[in-house]
């Protein structure tokens, strides 16, 4: 009997848009049962490792009480308090930690970081975020989308702001799933065609630049943005402060986009920076519903790279 391969999340590409529509379904699912406290342990006995090299809140605490909430359990590592901050190849992290545990979510720098550990693990991989991608994020705002205001297919959404690891899973998302997305940087934080599509070429139309944030936001379906500063760039605050200050999602922008247009920020969000106080905690933002899906999208994904495709 062979074994099939293993399947791994390391960029939102690894899914096809039918495995998304089946996610997608799943994640509601999961997520009706657990609001109804109806026991769904379909990964019962099996253990998912998470590695943290950067500091995180939600995908901490959501893949951790997902995996719970499955009936599996965690084994928690940061870089500190291993091996790891010890300089052990990650190669060799890889080789050992995939023959005690069922399935691994890493937290790094960069994107071979994780290319490498998912090279010589026996176990699926998924992508918690590196300095390149942030794609069960992208997930679950996805998620939050379709629950709010149905498809998303066909729909614009805004970037202001970074064209970072958010902006990059965001084109690689709109190229598969349909929709198009309206990019607006400051000059010299533009996104990265190669990062985002490498030697493919995008469908025509799914992304748009826009040198002035305000029209980005113009006719959107929804606006989203994130921290001028992402996590490993901190050497950069002061001048990254200086460019983006005309890059703050405000009351001008979302009164340009659609009248029934969502604000999303994946969190942790500065208040005054990118986004005012305003908008966050506004009538039009969802940011605690797309922080919570983090949870419901993440255990439909463990499942489905352990199990496949479930019925019931
Ligand atoms: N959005 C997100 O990934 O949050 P954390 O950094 O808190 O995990
Ligand atoms: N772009 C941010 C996202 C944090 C969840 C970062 O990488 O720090």
């Amino acid at each position: 009997m062979t074994t099939p391969p293993i399947k791994h999340y390391l960029q939102f590409t690894d899914l096809s848009a039918g495995e998304y529509t089946y996610l997608i379904d799943r994640a509601a699912l999961i997520k009706r049962k657990f609001k109804a406290y109806e026991k769904h342990h379909t990964l019962n006995d099996r253990t998912l490792a998470m590695i943290f090299e950067k500091a995180s809140t939600r995908t901490r605490v959501s893949f951790e009480a997902g995996m719970y909430q499955l009936g599996g359990s965690v084994v928690h590592l940061t870089a500190q308090g291993s091996q790891l901050g010890r300089s052990e190849p990650i190669e060799d992290t890889a080789r050992v930690i995939s023959r005690m545990t069922d399935i691994v979510m890493i937290r790094t720098f960069e994107q071979a970081r994780i290319e490498r550990f998912a090279e010589f693990s026996r176990v699926p991989v998924i992508n918690g975020l590196t300095n390149e991608y942030h794609p069960c994020q992208i997930l679950a705002d996805i998620f939050t989308f379709i629950e709010h205001r149905g498809p998303i297919a066909g729909k614009t959404v805004a970037w202001v702001g970074d064209g970072n690891n958010m902006a990059n899973t965001w084109l690689q998302a709109a190229d598969l799933l349909g929709f198009t997305v309206h990019v607006s940087t400051p000059s010299g934080y533009e996104v990265d065609e190669q990062l985002a599509f490498g030697s493919r070429t995008p469908r025509a139309g799914c992304y748009r630049v826009f040198d002035d944030p305000l029209q980005a936001c113009r006719g959107a379906d929804l606006v989203t943005t994130d921290v001028w500063t992402s996590m490993g760039y901190e050497a950069e605050n002061e001048a990254r402060r200086q460019a983006f200050a005309d890059w703050c999602v405000d009351d001008a922008m979302m009164a340009v986009a659609q009248p029934q247009a969502l604000f999303m920020h994946c969190l942790p969000a500065h208040r005054g920076e990118e986004v005012t106080a305003g908008v966050i905690d506004g009538p039009q933002s969802v940011v605690w519903d797309e922080a919570e899906n983090r949870m419901h999208v993440q255990k439909a994904l463990l499942e489905y790279l352990l199990l496949g495709r479930q019925a019931g």
